[in-house]
């Protein structure tokens, strides 16, 4: 995909995730790998009605170079991106049951905050979660912690503020992260109801094997 191509994509993606209430306001933010830097939705914009030609450019350091100025969450997508040379794309949203999630479970609890319940959030999130502290938003003290657990996981909570999700393309992200909305909306639904069955170790291990890129 051309440069123009990634801008337009990044677009139509900010609208479908605003329109279907995955962000609202200013909330959410997208990055993606270009060949001379990154592209990175501005601060302050309505992901609903971004412009191609006013999105962010940073350099390969980092450094912003055109477009409106970036999203604060900056360090968030550079400690991503930089811990996963294999990711293209990393989209970061306030969806609400991914974020009631982020205020239930404790940082750091090693059981899945969301359970293995259906097959496409595990080939697209995978096996693994991690919900991490709180910081504030654009506070850069949050990218080791980041950095770290991004080198074991696609995607993860961020605790009382929301998801933080990689993919290879952004398509990939964005699927990713609509996964995961949809799978902790079906886990607050189910929670603790009786009969409740996730899928088991040797199912998860199938579909891992058979669709993991
Ligand atoms: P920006 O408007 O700076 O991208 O911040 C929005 C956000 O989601 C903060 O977490």
């Amino acid at each position: 995909m051309t440069e123009s191509d990634l801008r337009d994509a990044i677009c139509a993606h900010g609208r479908l995730l605003y329109g279907r209430g995955y962000c609202v306001g200013s909330a959410g933010n997208i990055s993606v790998r270009v060949a001379d830097g990154y592209l990175m939705t501005p601060t302050n914009s309505c992901l609903g009605r971004l412009e191609a030609g006013r999105i962010s450019k940073l350099d390969p350091s980092w450094r912003h170079v055109s477009g409106d100025p970036p999203s604060k969450e900056v360090f968030m997508h550079r400690a991503v991106l930089r811990s996963r040379p294999e990711a293209g794309a990393v989209v970061h949203l306030h969806s609400t049951h991914a974020t009631a999630i982020s205020c239930l479970v404790p940082p750091g609890d090693p059981a899945p905050p969301i359970p293995m319940l259906t097959p496409y959030f595990v080939m697209r999130v995978g096996r693994s979660l991690p919900v991490l502290p709180y910081w504030r938003p654009g506070d850069a003290a949050m990218e080791p912690a980041i950095a770290e657990a991004a080198k074991g996981a696609r995607a993860m909570l961020l605790g009382n503020h929301g998801p933080v999700v990689s993919g290879r393309t952004l398509d990939d992200a964005v699927w990713a992260a609509e996964e995961l909305e949809e799978a902790a909306k079906l886990a607050l639904m189910l929670r603790g109801l009786p009969g409740l069955r996730a899928l088991d170790a040797a199912q998860v291990d199938d579909l891992l094997r058979t669709f993991s890129a």
